[in-house]
C-alpha cells in the first residue's frame, strides 16, 4: 500500500517527517500543550524528532505515536539536532527500505554520545528485533508497531537507567485505541481499521512485521469517525493491508461495505476512503456500496502483482488472472465509473518473458488510471526467500522501464479523455504561484487548478479539466 507517488506510476518509502502543528491548534483553540493535556508542560520530559518511511499504515501510527507523546510531556521538533529523542519509523516492504533505516541510523551514531536516545519503531523493529542492537548499538530502543502504547513505559524504564528497552509483541489489538492522535492533514483523517494480515503472500514480510489480522471493533471506528466529523474532518481514510477482509469483532459483525456506509452516514463526513483491497476478498456489495452511496469513493485499489496465473500461484496470491479480471468486469459494469489502481512486481523468481508480455497485456486489458510497480526483492523469513533469485537486476530494471512506459501512454491517453469534464475536488494545496491551487477528485486524481477566490483550502470546489498529463490534470475554478 503505497504512499501517493510523486512520479504517478512509481514508488514509495520516502522519508518524511512532517510538522504535526494544525491538529492541537484545532483541539485546543490556542498552541498550548499544558491546557490541553492536564498540566503536563510542552517540553517538560524533552523533545522528539520522529521520521516516518513506508505506507500510509505507519504514517498513521506515527501519528498516533507522536500524539501520545505530545500528551505524556514531550514536544516535537522538526530536526534530530533539536531532539532529546530520535525516532525512526521504519519500513521492511524491500531490501532498499530497510538497508536506509540503517545508513540513517548510521548518521546518528555520535548522537548517542550527546545523551539523545534514539529508537527503532515500525516493520523493521519488528523484523529485526533485538538485532538492531548489533548492528547499531548506539540504539536503545526497538519497538513494533502493536507495542506503541507501551511507549511511555518503554521510554520511562530508560530513564530509569536502562540500556536497552524492546517491545515486540505482535498479537495485541491494543493498538487501535489511542488518547491523543496528532493527525498531520487537517481535513483527511487515516483510520486504522485492520491490522496485520493473515495471507501468505511468498514474497512479502508485512505478516511477519505486523503480525496476524485483527479488526477493531465496528462501534469504536464509529464513534472515532463521529469525533473526527466533530473536528471539521470532512474525508476519512479507512486503512488496512487487506482492508476489505475486515471481520468486526463485535456481536453486530457488520461487513466491510456495511461499515463503509455507516461511515458515510455520520454526519459531516463527505467522502470515504479505503486502502488496500486484496482481491480475494472484494466483493459485490463492496461495488454495490459505492453504487448507493456517492459519498464513498469511485476509487478502488486492488494490487494485481502479476497478469500471468503461473506467477500469481507461485507468489501464493489466491486467485487467478481471470478471477482477477472478473473482479474488474465487477466494477466495470458499476452505474457509475470506478478508478482502479494497482501495484506490480516485475521480476518474480522464474518470471518469464512470456509472464512479463502477461502482464502488459493485462494493462492493456485494464487500463489502469495509475500503479505502483516494483523490483522483486528477495526478503527475510518470506517462502520465496527459497526459490532462486533468478532474474538479473538489470533485466527487471527493464521489465519495470517497459512496464513504466506502457503504463504512461495509457494514463496520458486516460487522462486527456477527462479534458472539458467537471469534477469535484477537495482542495488539499496553494501554489506559490498566484491564483493555483491542487486537490483531488473523488477518483483520486490530483487536479492543479486556477481561481481567483482568496481561500479555498479544506473546502469542496468543482473544476473543469482543461489539460492533461500522464499524472495529473489542470482545470480552473467551475463557478
Ligand atoms: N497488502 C497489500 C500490499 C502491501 S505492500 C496487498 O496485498 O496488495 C505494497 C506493495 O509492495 C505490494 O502490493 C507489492 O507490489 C510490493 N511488494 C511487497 N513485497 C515486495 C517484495 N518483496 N519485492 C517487491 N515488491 C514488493
Ligand atoms: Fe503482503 Fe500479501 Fe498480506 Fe498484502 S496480502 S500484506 S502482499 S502478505
Ligand atoms: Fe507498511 Fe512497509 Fe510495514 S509498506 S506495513 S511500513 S513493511
Amino acid at each position: 500500500m503505497p504512499r501517493q507517488s510523486k512520479g504517478g506510476v512509481i514508488n514509495c518509502d520516502l522519508g518524511m517527517s512532517k510538522p504535526f502543528d494544525i491538529e492541537l491548534e484545532r483541539l485546543t483553540g490556542r498552541p498550548s500543550y499544558s491546557q490541553v493535556f492536564g498540566g503536563v508542560a510542552a517540553g517538560q520530559r524533552g523533545t522528539f524528532f520522529l521520521e516516518t518511511f513506508g505506507c500510509q499504515m505507519n504514517d498513521h501510527d506515527s501519528e498516533k505515536v507522536a500524539g501520545l507523546l505530545l500528551s505524556r510531556g514531550y514536544q516535537q521538533v522538526q530536526t534530530p539536532e533539536a531532539a532529546s529523542l530520535i525516532l525512526y519509523n521504519t519500513c521492511s516492504i524491500r531490501e532498499k527500505a530497510a538497508q536506509k533505516v540503517f545508513s540513517r541510523l548510521g548518521e546518528y551514531r555520535e548522537k548517542q554520545s550527546e545523551g539523545k536516545v534514539i529508537g527503532v519503531l515500525g516493520c523493521v523493529a519488528q523484523q529485526e528485533g533485538e538485532d538492531i542492537f548489533k548492528r547499531a548499538p548506539w540504539v536503545s530502543l526497538v519497538c513494533g508497531s502493536a507495542s506503541y502504547r507501551k511507549l511511555p513505559e518503554m521510554l520511562a524504564q530508560l530513564e530509569a537507567g536502562n540500556q536497552r528497552v524492546t517491545g515486540l509483541d505482535t498479537d495485541t489489538d491494543e493498538t487501535f485505541e489511542t488518547e491523543v492522535t496528532r493527525r498531520d492533514n487537517p481535513w483527511r483523517a487515516y483510520l486504522t481499521i485492520i491490522e496485520g494480515c493473515d495471507k501468505a503472500c511468498s514474497y512479502c514480510v508485512v505478516p511477519f512485521t505486523r503480525g496476524p489480522e485483527r479488526s477493531r471493533a465496528s462501534d469504536s471506528i464509529l464513534r472515532e469517525v463521529r469525533q473526527l466529523a466533530v473536528l471539521g474532518y470532512s474525508e476519512v481514510q479507512l486503512l488496512g493491508q487487506t482492508v476489505n477482509s475486515y471481520a468486526d469483532p463485535t456481536p453486530r459483525r457488520m461487513r466491510f461495505s456495511e461499515l463503509l456506509q455507516a461511515v458515510a452516514d455520520v454526519q459531516g463526513i463527505r467522502r470515504v476512503r479505503f486502502t488496500t483491497s486484496h482481491p480475494s476478498d472484494f466483493t459485490p456489495d463492496i461495488v454495490e456500496a459505492i453504487e448507493r452511496q456517492p459519498k464513498i469513493c469511485d476509487h478502488v485499489h486492488l494490487p494485481v502483482q502479476s497478469g500471468s496465473t503461473r506467477v500469481l500461484r507461485a507468489m501464493q496470491r489466491t486467485y487467478s488472472r481471470e478471477e482477477y479480471v472478473e473482479k474488474i468486469a465487477m466494477m466495470r459494469r458499476a452505474n457509475r465509473p470506478i478508478a482502479i489502481t494497482t501495484d506490480i512486481i516485475v521480476g518474480f523468481p522464474g518470471e518469464t518473458e512470456s509472464d512479463f508480455e502477461e502482464t502488459l497485456s493485462l494493462l492493456d486489458e485494464v487500463r489502469y488510471d495509475s500503479l505502483f510497480s516494483f523490483k522483486y526483492s528477495p526478503r527475510p523469513n518470506t517462502p520465496s526467500l527459497a526459490m532462486s533469485d533468478s532474474i538479473s537486476e538489470e533485466e527487471k530494471s527493464r521489465r519495470l522501464a517497459v512496464l513504466q512506459d506502457r503504463q504512461r501512454e495509457i494514463q496520458a491517453a486516460k487522462n486527456a479523455e477527462l479534458a472539458g469534464h467537471t469534477f469535484e475536488v477537495l482542495v488539499s494545496g496553494k501554489s506559490r504561484r498566484e491564483n493555483q491551487w491542487s486537490g483531488y477528485t473523488t477518483s483520486h486524481r490530483m487536479i492543479n487548478f486556477a481561481s481567483q477566490e482568496r481561500e479555498l483550502l479544506g473546502t469542496y470546489v468543482q473544476v473543469r479539466v482543461t489539460g492533461a498529463g500522464p499524472n495529473s490534470l489542470a482545470g480552473e475554478h467551475a463557478v
